[in-house]
């Protein structure tokens, strides 16, 4: 303790960062171990018999319930032995995905970033992210914090045949030939990590008949007979992908091309934040950031998306702003 109030108050900022470090990996393990499920709905968990039970080690399940309480996440009772969600708890679990996508799907990043800093080190180091554990990151993401908006983007469009770019885990897809029993769909990707995920998925929900799964460049789409149906386009989070702003341009209007019948593009992306500074800097904003200029992404601002999108060949007929994450967008796109 400290009488100095500055001191104290760094002294507290300081213990937050470092804490919260911590705390960001013992989520990921936590949702992935089921213990964040298990503390849904206030549930009181018994930590030795959580582990017991799951066949964890269990001094490792302690402590992890031990960073989480550090942040307020759950509260431990006084022996430390039974978890409880804490005032923290439901947000932390709303966003669980991003903290996967920081420390599971970009954690490699983080490692190398030293030499990833360095003009000529990064020249032989090659950029591994974990390719799976980001969709199933983005899945949750996209299920928690995107789809609802999406939802009601969707409610008064028709379709028989939608395509995902960038589909991930192909989890939006699969819903949407859930609730509509007659449509097919396509999902693009270029990562075989992302496309296992997805294939695994459709075939456990018994949809091999009317979802395929594609590998392509979204950026620069192959000829597939599949795409001249697709009367429903949608993207989500890897927007930023078809940048720099002149390329994008070109990419956009190709969509036109590839997809002659789409009368609906579903855009849906987070932009590079602006006008936030210090403690203001939301959740997520500097990680994401972090990692795209390690990896040489632009990433556009808001502005910049409005700018292209009125030369891209589609005209923005609706577009909602969704927090968390910031500066995330979805836009409804018809031809112009
Ligand atoms: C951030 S994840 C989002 C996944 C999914 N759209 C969702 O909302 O859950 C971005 C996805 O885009 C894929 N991707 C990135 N660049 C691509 C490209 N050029 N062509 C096709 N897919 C790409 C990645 O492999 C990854 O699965």
């Amino acid at each position: 303790m400290t009488v100095n109030g500055d001191l104290t108050e760094a002294v507290r900022y300081n213990t937050e960062t470092f804490n919260g470090a911590v705390a960001s990996a013992a989520i990921s393990a936590a949702w992935q171990i089921g213990l964040l499920d298990e503390l849904t709905g206030d549930a009181a968990v018994d930590l030795g018999d959580f582990a017991a039970e799951h066949d964890l080690h269990t001094p490792t399940v302690a402590a992890i319930a031990f960073a989480l309480s550090a942040r307020m996440i759950v509260d431990l009772d006084r022996d430390a032995s039974v978890a409880r969600p804490g005032p923290a708890f439901a947000e932390t679990y709303r966003t669980k995905g991003l903290y996967l996508w920081l420390t599971g799907g970009s954690g490699n990043i983080f490692t190398a970033l030293p030499e990833l800093v360095s003009r000529q080190d990064r020249t032989h180091r090659r950029l591994e992210r974990d390719a799976a554990t980001i969709g199933v990151a983005c899945r949750d993401v996209a299920r928690t914090l995107l789809d609802p908006t999406v939802d009601e983007l969707l409610a008064d469009v028709t379709f028989r045949t939608v395509a995902d770019l960038g589909c991930g885990s192909a989890d939006r897809i699969i819903a949407l030939a859930r609730r509509h029993e007659r449509a097919r769909a396509i999902g693009v990707d270029i990562a075989p990590g992302a496309l296992a995920v997805a294939g695994k998925a459709v075939a456990e929900a018994g949809l091999t008949d009317r979802v395929s799964l594609i590998r392509d460049d979204a950026l620069d789409l192959g000829a597939h007979p599949g795409y001249a149906e697709v009367d429903l386009l949608m993207s989500f989070l890897m927007g930023h992908d078809f940048w720099p702003r002149e390329e994008c341009v070109r990419r956009l209007r190709r969509l036109r091309e590839v997809f002659p019948r789409a009368g609906t593009f579903i855009l849906a992306d987070t932009a590079r934040s602006s006008d936030v500074r210090g403690a203001d800097i939301p959740l997520f904003t500097p990680g994401f950031e972090l990692i795209h200029a390690v990896m040489d992404q632009y990433l556009p601002t808001l502005a910049e998306w409005d700018s292209v999108l009125a030369e891209s060949g589609w005209r923005c007929v609706e577009r909602r702003l969704v927090d968390p994450p910031a500066f995330t967008f979805v836009a409804k796109l018809v031809p112009a």
